[in-house]
């Protein structure tokens, strides 16, 4: 597995795998991985992706003042023990100045699917996002490249943002990884010490909620909305942001009788701030 520090040795990486014929698949993350990321790099393989290309970078480009930038957990060694057991072949770790050197200027802005949700709760986090991910698109000339679901609305906005600027990637969506008890994983699950562990259940005990309902045949997007915040608001330890029924692929506001509904809720769980989602009807 080959480590590559700069996007200069990024993009030589990239070109001579192009060179040979090699379909290159890209897994971006921030590290402090788990089992969910493990899973990106097998489905970008299972996509014909004869190599695939981790990146881990906390990048300071979306997170807000008074974010968590500073204390977002950090592992390398066990990041890279984990990429190497998934079977990535390289792995890019560019430093915050090799990203964002003296002078840098330029942010990428995708529009109405960054409104609302966590683009109305994080203002900015989406133009982070979206620069970011462009700029680790350019180093890494990835064919496909492969996100959770989990950020439901990020995928949504990098969907937008490579089919805008004409990356022609393949971007590729991959179900939610959830812990036994249905917590969706992701590393700020880390913060969640104790009661806060056991609490931070009730943001997939809604959404399993509202799923039974929509099984049983409710379709009205209010009401199953309203079942996932009933269980989000019945928790004293959770503070509930948004609980919203949207188009699945739109991201646009749904009410009354929905065929299919992705339900997307946020909310803060002692010091962390957690987001789950559910798509029901596709
Ligand atoms: O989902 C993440 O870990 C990050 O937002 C991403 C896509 C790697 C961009 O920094």
């Amino acid at each position: 597995m080959e480590l590559l520090r700069t996007p200069e040795a990024m993009r030589a990486w990239a070109d001579g795998r192009r060179a040979g014929g090699v379909r290159i698949g890209l897994v971006p993350t921030m590290g402090y991985l788990h089992e969910g990321h493990a899973s990106l790099v097998r489905i970008a393989a299972a996509r014909g992706c004869g190599k695939v290309v981790a990146s881990i970078f906390v990048n300071p480009a979306q997170f807000g003042p008074g974010e968590d930038y500073e204390k977002y957990p950090r592992d390398e060694a066990r990041d890279l023990a984990t990429l190497r057991a998934a079977g990535t072949s390289a792995v890019y770790l560019p430093g915050v100045a090799d990203m964002y050197p003296d002078g840098y200027q330029t942010y990428v802005e995708v529009g109405d699917v960054s409104q609302g949700l966590c683009g109305a709760a994080r203002p900015g986090h989406f133009r982070g996002v979206a620069t970011v991910v462009a700029k680790l698109f350019l180093a890494a000339k990835p064919h496909v490249a492969v996100f959770g679901e989990k950020d439901y609305q990020q995928l949504a906005v990098i969907r937008a943002l490579a089919r805008d600027l004409d990356f022609g990637i393949e971007i590729v969506g991959a179900p939610i990884v959830r812990e036994e008890d249905g917590l969706a994983m992701s590393s700020r699950n880390a913060y969640l010490k104790g009661d806060d562990r056991i609490a931070a259940r009730c943001l997939s005990r809604g959404l399993f909620r509202a799923k039974a309902l929509f099984d049983g045949g409710e379709r009205d997007a209010g009401k199953l909305v309203a079942a996932a915040r009933k269980e989000i608001k019945a928790e004293p330890r959770a503070a509930l942001n948004y609980a919203e029924g949207r188009d699945p692929v739109t991201l646009a506001p749904l009410s009354g009788e929905v065929a299919a509904v992705t339900i997307l809720v946020a909310a803060r769980v002692g010091p962390a701030r957690l987001i789950d989602n559910v798509t029901l009807g596709t």
